[in-house]
């Protein structure tokens, strides 16, 4: 784990496409493109949020340090795309993503109850994800590919 000095988090802009996309390469199996990124930034249900170096000139590769996505649908809120780079994980940065994705959905779309899909083994997004009060409410057998594994359904009401 690397520590982190100071970083602050904002909404994903067109000029973060690029390294947004190599965020997600690098923390999923099965990762979105560019181009869904791009359809997010003209999407009213929709924001992306980034986790930016507070000194982003020193190190271009590694302004930002993650990200999270926010859905609105009928009134509640999907969360998904929850991701920190490796060497930057166990400083909190998912934490305090996913604090002010929830804070801004409540205050943007009014959202009460958010809902997200989390594989069953990703004990570490499941732990983050109680810590914030989500609780488990499902299983979707076999919803995942490379590698197979359930889907949990949590909500947070
Ligand atoms: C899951 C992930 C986003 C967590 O990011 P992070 O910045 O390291 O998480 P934080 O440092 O904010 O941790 C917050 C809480 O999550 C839990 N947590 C995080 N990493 C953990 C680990 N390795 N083991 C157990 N619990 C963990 C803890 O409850 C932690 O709180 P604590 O430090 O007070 O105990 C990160 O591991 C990741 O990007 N993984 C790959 C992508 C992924 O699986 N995304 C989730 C898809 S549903």
């Amino acid at each position: 784990m690397r520590p982190v000095s100071g970083y602050h988090i904002r909404e994903m802009r067109r000029e973060d496409l690029d390294e947004v996309t190599a965020l997600e390469s690098a923390c999923f199996s099965m990762p979105w493109k560019y181009k869904d990124f791009e359809e997010v930034l003209t999407n009213p249900d929709r924001f992306y949020l980034i986790a930016e170096v507070d000194n982003a000139a020193a190190d271009a590769s590694e302004r930002i340090l993650g990200g999270c996505m926010l859905t609105h649908i009928a009134g509640e809120g999907d969360i998904s795309n929850v991701a920190v780079h490796e060497k930057y994980r166990s400083n909190g940065i998912a934490s305090s993503l996913l604090s002010e994705l929830i804070r801004l959905g409540e205050a943007r779309y009014g959202i009460r109850a958010f809902t997200l899909e989390v594989r069953s083994r990703n004990i570490p997004a499941r732990r983050l994800y109680e810590h914030h009060g989500f609780v488990s409410r499902g299983i979707r057998p076999h919803f995942y590919e490379r590698p197979e594994d359930d889907a949990v359904i949590m909500w947070r009401a």
